[in-house]
């Protein structure tokens, strides 16, 4: 090997280095960045929520939880009764929120869910599990309703 060979060796020695560091620089930024692989991200892909009855009743509706998504905390569950259909969801042992499922956009059922965010099929809005608009084209935010919990049943005062 020649010295001439050497220095050659070496300039390419560190072109192959800087280009080692510049890939690990981007691959540090990309995955800085996210991939959409949250599941409270916009580009997560939703699920069905199950859909349960409830019972309507003088101004409120219940809803039986046991076996069903309700009967765990961060479980949520579509419900359907005469009154309307709601977004229903377990946020403690005795604690759920309670939200109109009709989107605010153009009034589809919002029925799918990605991580702790709503979903509407229509056209994707998505909603916080408070009901806040968190990427639209819905604008208004979704009304919540108070609820009560005794016995395994919660109750939504409509
Ligand atoms: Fe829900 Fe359009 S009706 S996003």
């Amino acid at each position: 090997m020649t010295v001439k060979n050497l220095s050659v060796s070496r300039r390419q020695f560190c072109a192959g280095a800087c280009q080692v560091a510049s890939c690990a620089a981007l691959a540090t930024i990309a995955s800085a960045c996210g991939d959409g692989s949250s599941p409270n991200s916009p580009s997560a892909p939703a699920t069905t929520l199950g859909t349960l009855s409830g019972q309507f009743s003088g101004s409120s509706v219940r809803i039986n939880t046991a076996g069903t998504a309700l009967d765990t905390v961060g479980g949520a569950a579509l419900v359907e009764s005469i009154a309307g259909v709601f977004l229903v969801a377990r946020t403690s042992t005795s604690g759920f929120g309670a939200l109109d499922a009709v989107c605010t956009h153009e009034g589809c059922t919002i029925n799918g869910a990605a991580g702790d965010i709503y979903v509407c099929p229509c056209h994707g809005s998505r909603y916080s599990r408070t009901g806040q608009v968190v990427n639209g084209p819905a604008k208004a935010n979704l009304r919540q309703y108070a609820t009560s919990f005794s016995d395994g049943v919660v109750t939504i005062s409509i």
